[in-house]
């Protein structure tokens, strides 16, 4: 209905001859680490797993060298962090999920690794929900009197509950700085941070769409070659 749709443009790898756009996903990239990585982890997808997204070994190895992640003194055998190196997956920011829901009023950030496909029309929602916090409507305080948002709550209408833990994460314009000089508008940024989550949830969207194609010329071809056999078989019999 009306609310699964996403940005007025649609996203690049929609529809059956779909692509990633590189650029958006390097730019989607760098919102999730400047802002979202703040709160939320990105335990299924391996640092590594940037070069997809056009960034040379080198750029990779730096930003590995960016994150932190549990490891052991290998003098001591303490636990310790150490710097990630490329094969190691996105940490979470937080040690546990004690640490997690006692840093963000009780609510948990889930993973984000596969959250597009975890949620229905998952690109779609994702950008809605980023840019769909508001005020309550009126019609809901009349229609329930008793309703009120609960501290540490905000409205969003995209929200299952309509009250979601999360404070509004993307709230100015140029809260980004783009490396490539995009602007940095809202919706700008959601679009793209969602763009990058449905690379991390299904990295080989645009090779499984792509396979169709061969595979119906395949079937095209082997079609018309049993017609011309049946042609040839049956040529006496007229
Ligand atoms: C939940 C995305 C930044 C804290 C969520 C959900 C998504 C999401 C998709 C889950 C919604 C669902 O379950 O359907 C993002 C993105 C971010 C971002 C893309 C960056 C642009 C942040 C930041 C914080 C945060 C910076 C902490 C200050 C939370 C919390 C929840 C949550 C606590 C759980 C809310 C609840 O269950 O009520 N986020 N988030 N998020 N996020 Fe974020």
């Amino acid at each position: 209905h009306e609310e699964s749709h996403g940005p007025e443009a649609g996203y690049s790898f929609d529809g059956p001859f779909g692509k990633w756009d590189l650029a958006q996903l390097q730019r989607g990239y760098q919102v999730y680490k400047e802002v979202c990585a703040a709160c939320h982890s990105l335990n299924y997808v391996a640092i590594r797993d940037l070069e997809e997204l056009g960034y040379s070994e080198a750029q990779v190895k730096a930003e590995a060298a960016s994150y932190m992640v549990p490891g052991v003194n290998p003098d001591t055998g303490e636990a310790e962090l150490r710097q990630a190196l490329p094969t190691d997956y996105f940490p979470s920011p937080y040690p546990n999920d004690v640490a997690a829901a006692a840093a963000n009023g009780g609510k948990i950030p889930p993973d984000l690794s596969l959250m597009t496909k975890a949620r229905h029309h998952g690109s779609d929602y994702m950008y809605n929900l980023l840019v769909g916090y508001q005020e309550p409507p009126a019609e809901l305080a009349e229609q329930f009197p008793d309703f009120a948002i609960p501290a540490g709550g905000y409205y969003n209408p995209y929200f299952a509950s309509l009250v979601i833990g999360m404070p509004p994460p993307l709230t100015t314009e140029g809260q980004v700085t783009y490396a490539d000089g995009t602007d940095a508008t809202i919706s700008q940024m959601s679009q793209d941070v969602s763009a990058f989550l449905t690379w991390t949830a299904e990295p080989k969207l645009i090779e499984r769409k792509a396979t169709g194609w061969p595979v119906l010329g395949f079937l095209l071809f082997a079609t018309i070659l049993a017609w011309l056999a049946k042609k040839q078989i049956w040529a006496a019999a007229k």
